[in-house]
């Protein structure tokens, strides 16, 4: 398995292309978790190349936000992709990906103002950047995202439609802990009580699921809900709770089909998120 920078990585694809190769990529932010871990296992089993993407990208993130304090472990991130049979790490510098004078971007509309990109304005212009830089540089036949991010899973597959990127989008169930909490680079931050409290995501989440298995079918009341559930947490603070179309993001008000529900939290100073789907 090689580590490449910009050049080296894509030219070794443009070879395995040029071999009749096919190329799964799993675009990652390193600090590798069983959630990666799953999405290289699907690609490993549904392509002849895989490579993995370790990258923090400094453009998905706010002036305010976590960007020096996001993990990386680069040497436990080569051994994990290793064992998982990874052909490439693609481990660029920022200035490899954002060289002096950069100033182009990708943006998508109404599907990245909602939800996280209400407290995230600039966040999923960053995602796209750096997603389709990474399939122009790469070229992959398959991307491999998680469910866990869904609203990212869905911007992305309508930014490789819409721009004709030519890679399919896989997505991926959310891995979760054995209690229930989603598994999340940034769960390495949370000390033993915040741990504790950060469960209020997945327990809201169930319990509106619960109700609506019982036949509860008014968001308003089940966002209230999971709202009082969260904020009965001494350090959680709701950033959003929404219910919301799985396709379009739209909020909905009596559930009729298939919805999403969607929440980020404080706990202490670290946002999670996680979303489940209900069905009536
Ligand atoms: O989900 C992530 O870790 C990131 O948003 C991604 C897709 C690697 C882009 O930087």
């Amino acid at each position: 398995m090689k580590i490449a920078g910009a050049a080296e990585a894509a030219a070794t694809a443009a070879a395995w292309r040029k071999e009749g190769l096919s190329i799964g990529l799993t675009p990652t932010m390193g600090c590798l978790h069983e959630g990666h871990l799953s999405l290289i296992r699907r690609a490993r089993l549904e392509n002849d190349r895989v490579i993995v993407s370790i990258f923090v990208n400094p453009m998905q993130f706010g002036p305010s936000e976590d960007l020096d304090r996001y993990p990386r472990d680069l040497e436990r991130d080569a051994a994990l992709c290793r064992e998982a049979g990874v052909d490439m790490i693609f481990h660029p510098t920022p200035e490899e990906m954002y060289p002096e004078g950069f100033q182009s971007g990708i943006s998508v509309g109404a599907l990245a103002q909602t939800l996280c990109g209400k407290s995230r304005p600039t966040h999923f212009t960053g995602v796209c950047t750096v997603v389709g830089k990474l399939f122009n540089l790469l070229r992959p036949d398959r991307a491999y995202f998680g469910r866990k991010d869904a609203q990212q899973v869905i911007i992305v597959r309508r930014m490789a439609r819409d721009l004709n990127m030519g890679v399919e989008i896989v997505e991926c169930p959310t891995v979760r802990e054995d209690d229930g909490l989603a598994k999340s680079s940034r769960n390495i931050h949370l000390d033993a009580a915040e741990r504790k409290s950060a469960l209020c995501l997945f327990k809201a989440l169930s319990s509106a699921g619960e109700q609506v298995a019982a036949g509860a079918r008014d968001t308003q009341a089940l966002v209230r809900h999971m709202r009082d559930l969260i904020e009965s947490e001494v350090s959680a603070s709701v950033d959003y709770v929404e219910i919301v179309d799985p396709d379009s993001l739209a909020p909905v008000g009596r559930i009729e089909k298939k919805v999403l529900a969607a929440l980020a939290v404080f706990i202490g100073k670290t946002r999670l998120i996680d979303n489940v789907l209900l069905e009536p």
